[in-house]
C-alpha cells in the first residue's frame, strides 16, 4: 500500500537521508531537511555531550521542518572474555605490524543502545521523527517516544520484522535490502540467507502491511526511487549516495576508496563491529576473513580493531577502516546534499510531492484581505497543513502586503514550544510611551487574548553567541504585553504551525517603560524561579481577577536563562538569512542588532473582554496598563 509519506513526515519531499553514524552529524541532516527532504542525525556513535550539541543545532536549525534522530536498539551481549582474547590473539600480526600494544587497548561496547538515560538527553529536543536500527527498545521507551509525538521508524530486513515492527506500533517501515551500505538492521534472525535484495523484499513488505514502507538499499538516483515506487514504497531511503557530500565527514581514505574501481566489490563483514555490515573490502576483509572470522559479538568487535584503523589512516590507508558502502556507489558524487536529495526526488511520483506555493498565496491574500477589514477568517475545509517555513513564507507575504517592516522585523520572540519557535512581531510600540495603552479592539471583535512576557532590548549586537556573550548584550528590560487577535484564540486547535502564520498577523506587542537590565544580568537561577508576574483584570461590571505566577517562564522550566535563547535566536537569524538569499520568501533574515527587542515565551496567558482595565507586572518593573475598548 502507497501511503503518502509526505503527509505522514511533514516533509516536502518522500526522501529520507540514512542516518550514517560515523560520516555525518546535524550539518548534512539539516542541508537534506532545508531540501524539503528527512534528514537525519545518527546517535550510534556519539557521546552524551555530542549528542546534546547535534541535537542542540537541529532544533535550532531545522526551522520547524521535520528532522529524525537515530538510534541502535540492539541488546548487548554478555562479554566473552574467551573470545574476546582469542579474537587479539588473532589480530596480533597486525598490532605487532603497526607496534601497537594490544594490552593498550580499552575493551568496550563501542555502540550502546538507545537507553532511558538517551531518552532524558533527548526528550527536551523533542524530535519530530526518531529511527531504530536493530528492531525496537523496550515497550516503556517506546511509549516514551511515542509520547513525545514522534513519528516512529524502524528497518525491517525480512516480512517476519516488517510484521513485528507493525505490531509494536511503528509508523512506518524501511525495508533494508541486501545491497544497502552499512549495518544490516536485523533483528529476528541472524541468518544471512533469510537477507534479500531490496526489490525482492520491499513488494512482499508492503504486500504484508498497512503502513508506508521506505525502500533502501542501492537507491542512488532518480530511477531506483522511480522504480521503488513502482514497487510500492512511500518513499526512498538513501545512504550511499550522500557519503561524498562536502556536507558529510566521510573520511579522506573512505571517499578515495569510493572514488575508486574498489568501490564496486563490496561484502557483508563482521570484522569492525561484529554485526554484519557492507563495506567495501580492503585488505582487513581479504586477510582476516570478512565473515569467517572470530569477531567478538555485536558491538564488542570495535574496540579490538580501532588502533589499527587509526595506525593505517595515519598512514593514508583504510586497510582497517570499515569502509560502509552499499553495493551500488556508481551515483556518488561530490555534490550538495540538497542537490542529491533533488536529483532523488526527481523520481519520485509528483502527487507525493507537496507543492504549497498556490496555497500559502491564497492563504496571506484572505489574511491580509481578513486584516484590513477586521473580519474573521476561518478556512474553508478546515486547517490546512503547513510547516513552519510555510508559515514564514505566509507571514512575509502578508507583511509585504500591508507594508509592514520597510526594513525588516525588528522584534524577535520565542515561543514556549518547539513548534511556535520564532516569529517576527509586525507591530512593536515604542517604549516609553506604552506603559499606558488603549486597545481598540475590531468590531465584532469582544475578547483577546494577552501573554505576558519580559523583553529584552539588546545594547550590542551578539557575536559568536554563547550565555555569556548573551548576558553581555542586554540593555534593558521591560514588560511586554502581546496582543494576540481572537482568530487566534479560535484557533487554538488548528496546527502549531498555523497559529504561528496566523500570529504573525494578528498580534500587537505592547513595551512598557524600561528599566536597565543591570539589575537582571546579576539574577541567579533561583532569582529567575522566584520572580513574580501578575495579570489583575478589572472588568466593566466591577469584577476583578487576579492571575499570578511565579518562575514559570519557558526558558526557566527549561533550566535556561530567559537570556540562554539568544544564542538560539542568533543561528535561528543566521540560518534565515541563508534560506532567504536563495528563496527571497522568508522573513527574520536581518539578524539580531543592537536596539532589537527580545522576548522570550509566554509567562502568562489571559483572555481578556472589552471594557477591561488590565495591570500587567513583573516583581521590579513598572505595571503596564491597558484598556480594552
Ligand atoms: C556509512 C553508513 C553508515 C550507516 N549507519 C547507520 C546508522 O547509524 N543507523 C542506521 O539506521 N542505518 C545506518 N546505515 C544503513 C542505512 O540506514 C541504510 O540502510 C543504507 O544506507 C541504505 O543503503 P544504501 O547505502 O545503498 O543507500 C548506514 C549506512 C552507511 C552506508
Amino acid at each position: 500500500m502507497s501511503t503518502s509519506l509526505t503527509h505522514l513526515l511533514g516533509t516536502a519531499l518522500p526522501i529520507v537521508q540514512a542516518p550514517m553514524a560515523g560520516v555525518q552529524g546535524s550539518a548534512l541532516a539539516l542541508a537534506v531537511c532545508q531540501a524539503g527532504g528527512l534528514g537525519s542525525l545518527p546517535a550510534a556513535a556519539l557521546s552524551p555531550d555530542a549528542l546534546r550539541a547535534e541535537l542542540t543545532l537541529m532544533a535550532a536549525q531545522s526551522q520547524g521542518r521535520p528532522w529524525n534522530v537515530n538510534f541502535f536498539a540492539h541488546v548487548p551481549p554478555v562479554p566473552d572474555a574467551a573470545r574476546e582474547a582469542a579474537w587479539r590473539a588473532s589480530l596480533a600480526p597486525c598490532y605487532a605490524e603497526y607496534g601497537i600494544d594490544p594490552a593498550s587497548i580499552a575493551a568496550g561496547p563501542g555502540r550502546s543502545p538507545f537507553s532511558d538515560e538517551m531518552a532524558d538527553l533527548v526528550e527536551p529536543f523533542r524530535p519530530p521523527v526518531v529511527s531504530f536500527h536493530f528492531g525496537l527498545p523496550s515497550p516503556q521507551l517506546l511509549a516514551r517516544v511515542r509520547a513525545w509525538g514522534a513519528k516512529v521508524l524502524s528497518s525491517a530486513t525480512t516480512v517476519e520484522e516488517a510484521l513485528w515492527l507493525q505490531a509494536q506500533g511503528v509508523d512506518a517501515i524501511i525495508a533494508q535490502g541486501l545491497e544497502a551500505g552499512g549495518h544490516r538492521g536485523f533483528f529476528l534472525t541472524r541468518d544471512l540467507s533469510t537477507q534479500m535484495d531490496t526489490f525482492a523484499l520491499l513488494p512482499q513488505i508492503v504486500q504484508a502491511v498497512k503502513l508506508p514502507v521506505i525502500a533502501a538499499g542501492g537507491i542512488v538516483n532518480a530511477p531506483s526511487v522511480a522504480a521503488a515506487f513502482a514497487l510500492g514504497a512511500a518513499g526512498a531511503q538513501a545512504g550511499t549516495a550522500y557519503l561524498l557530500c562536502p556536507e558529510a565527514t566521510t573520511s579522506p581514505v573512505h571517499r578515495a576508496a569510493l572514488q575508486s574501481e574498489a568501490a564496486r566489490h563490496t561484502a557483508l563483514t563482521t570484522l569492525f563491529t561484529g554485526g554484519a555490515a557492507r563495506g567495501i573490502v580492503n585488505r582487513a576483509m581479504h586477510e582476516l576473513g570478512a565473515l569467517d572470522n572470530q569477531a567478538p559479538a555485536f558491538p564488542l568487535a570495535t574496540s579490538a580493531i580501532a588502533p589499527l584503523r587509526a595506525a593505517a589512516e595515519r598512514a593514508g590507508r583504510g586497510d582497517f577502516t570499515p569502509l560502509w558502502s552499499g553495493q551500488n556507489a556508481s551515483a556518488c558524487r561530490a555534490v550538495s546534499a540538497a542537490e542529491v536529495t533533488r536529483s532523488l526526488a526527481k523520481g519520485a511520483p509528483t502527487n507525493t510531492r507537496t507543492t504549497r506555493t498556490t496555497s500559502i498565496t491564497a492563504i496571506a491574500q484572505a489574511l491580509a484581505t481578513a486584516h484590513r477589514t477586521g473580519t474573521a477568517w476561518q478556512p474553508t475545509g478546515g486547517w490546512p497543513e503547513l510547516n513552519t517555513a510555510d508559515a514564514y513564507a505566509i507571514q512575509a507575504a502578508v507583511a509585504a502586503e500591508l507594508g509592514w517592516f520597510p526594513d525588516g522585523p525588528r522584534a524577535w520572540k520565542v515561543g514556549g514550544t518547539e513548534d511556535i519557535n520564532a516569529a517576527p512581531l509586525p507591530e512593536v510600540r515604542p517604549s516609553p510611551a506604552a506603559s499606558h495603552v488603549t486597545w481598540v479592539l475590531p468590531a465584532g471583535q469582544d475578547e483577546v487574548l494577552i501573554e505576558a512576557e519580559l523583553a529584552f532590548r539588546l545594547a550590542s549586537a551578539p557575536v559568536a553567541p554563547n550565555a555569556t556573550d548573551a548576558l553581555a548584550c542586554l540593555g534593558t528590560v521591560c514588560v511586554s504585553v502581546e496582543l494576540i487577535g481572537t482568530r487566534l484564540a479560535n484557533g487554538l486547535s488548528a496546527p502549531a504551525n498555523w497559529k504561528l502564520a496566523d500570529q504573525g498577523v494578528h498580534a500587537g506587542l505592547l513595551i512598557g517603560e524600561e528599566q536597565p537590565g543591570a539589575r537582571f544580568t546579576a539574577f541567579t537561577p533561583a532569582d529567575w524561579q522566584a520572580q513574580a508576574c501578575h495579570i489583575r483584570v478589572q472588568g466593566a461590571d466591577g469584577t476583578v481577577a487576579v492571575h499570578e505566577s511565579r518562575g514559570s517562564h519557558p526558558a526557566i522550566l527549561a533550566g535556561l536563562h530567559p537570556l540562554g535563547t539568544l544564542p538560539w535566536l542568533a543561528r535561528h537569524a543566521e540560518a534565515q538569512a541563508a534560506v532567504q538569499a536563495t528563496t527571497q520568501t522568508l522573513a527574520h533574515s536581518g539578524g539580531l542588532n543592537a536596539g532589537d527587542l527580545v522576548t522570550t515565551g509566554a509567562w502568562l496567558v489571559v483572555k481578556v473582554r472589552r471594557g477591561d482595565v488590565v495591570d500587567v507586572g513583573f516583581e521590579g518593573l513598572p505595571d503596564v496598563r491597558l484598556h480594552i475598548a
